[in-house]
């Protein structure tokens, strides 16, 4: 299966067995680092990720001359759209821990009408002066990070007075599967409590973090994803998803799994997915505050 990732460019996604411990942590280096950035277009194509950015750029209304900064900007997408309202004396900084992220954001920024520069840097040391920008924005980044309330900090940092914060994160802790086996599906949903030891249920925790770091919430949503179906001969995972033997391996790895149990796992939901019982559903958050 071919993934186009950027204008004359692209990607074969990897086989099934080689997604295991998928993460982006450390997105440059990745043996699957085609697969990272490829499944970065997919997840924007998500209705949830597209009703989330639409209801992000209704809530800032921005407008001409405005500057913009994106943390853990991934592909520049979401920088890119935000870019076509602020005219072109506006600016849009995008800063990714990735170089190979950064590289295809800057391949796409080329039609931008403002000035975009995107560069590599750190979340949690941003390398952007004090109350530099109106709107610092940052989405589904804070729960790949060691510290979340950290790059809040941060991010508050670069803002100017009366400027706006804006996240945009998922909570894993919500994710349901179910393929009508109620002891596997109560598996994954307990693994997925605890999913990797990283803060992967931020996503409900981002007012909390946006009034630590002294705002107020203006307004708040949160949309769910929902996987009704999934074809495995045009993909060896659901949508945009991890596969089903990357999920059984991280069971295994988080002992919610025993080893000996692990093929009958996944054959169990391939076998509900090809006799259309199969559905998943996470649940995405966002905030703005100022
Ligand atoms: C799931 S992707 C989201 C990308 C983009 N915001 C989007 O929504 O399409 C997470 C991004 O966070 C970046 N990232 C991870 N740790 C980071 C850090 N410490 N500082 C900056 N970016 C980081 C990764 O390289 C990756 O591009």
């Amino acid at each position: 299966m071919a993934v186009i990732i950027a204008p004359g460019r692209s990607l074969d996604r990897v086989g099934d067995g080689e997604t295991h411990g998928l993460g982006y942590e450390r997105v440059d280096g990745d043996p699957n680092v085609a697969v990272l950035l490829a499944t970065m277009d997919a997840t924007a194509g998500w209705e949830a990720t597209r009703r989330l950015r639409v209801w992000e750029r209704d809530q800032l209304r921005l407008d001409g001359g405005k500057r913009l900064l994106d943390v853990g900007c991934g592909l520049g997408d979401a920088a890119l759209a935000l870019a076509e309202d602020l005219g072109a004396d506006g600016e849009v900084v995008g800063v990714d821990a990735s170089a190979a992220m950064v590289d295809v954001a800057r391949e796409r920024a080329g039609a931008a009408r403002c000035h975009v520069r995107f560069a590599v840097g750190d979340a949690l040391a941003l390398d952007e002066p004090d109350d530099r920008f109106d709107v610092v924005r940052s989405e589904r980044t804070l729960q790949w990070l060691t510290d979340p309330q950290a790059a809040v900090h941060e991010m508050a940092r670069t803002l100017s007075l009366g400027g706006r914060i804006s996240l945009i994160d998922s909570d894993w802790s919500t994710f349901t599967l179910d393929v009508g086996d109620d002891e596997l599906a109560g598996r994954v949903r307990e693994a997925m409590r605890t999913e990797r030891r990283r803060p992967s249920d931020v996503g409900c925790r981002l007012p909390e973090l946006v009034r630590a770091a002294g705002f107020e919430v203006l307004a708040a949503t949160s949309a769910t994803q929902t996987w009704s179906g999934w074809d495995q001969d045009r993909s060896p995972a659901p949508d945009g998803c991890f596969s089903m033997s990357s999920l059984a391996d991280d069971l295994v790895d988080v002992g919610q799994l025993p080893p000996a149990d692990r093929e009958r796992f996944v054959s169990t939901i391939h076998q509900a997915a090809r006799d259309g019982r199969f559905s998943m559903a996470l649940t995405m958050f966002a905030v703005t505050g100022g």
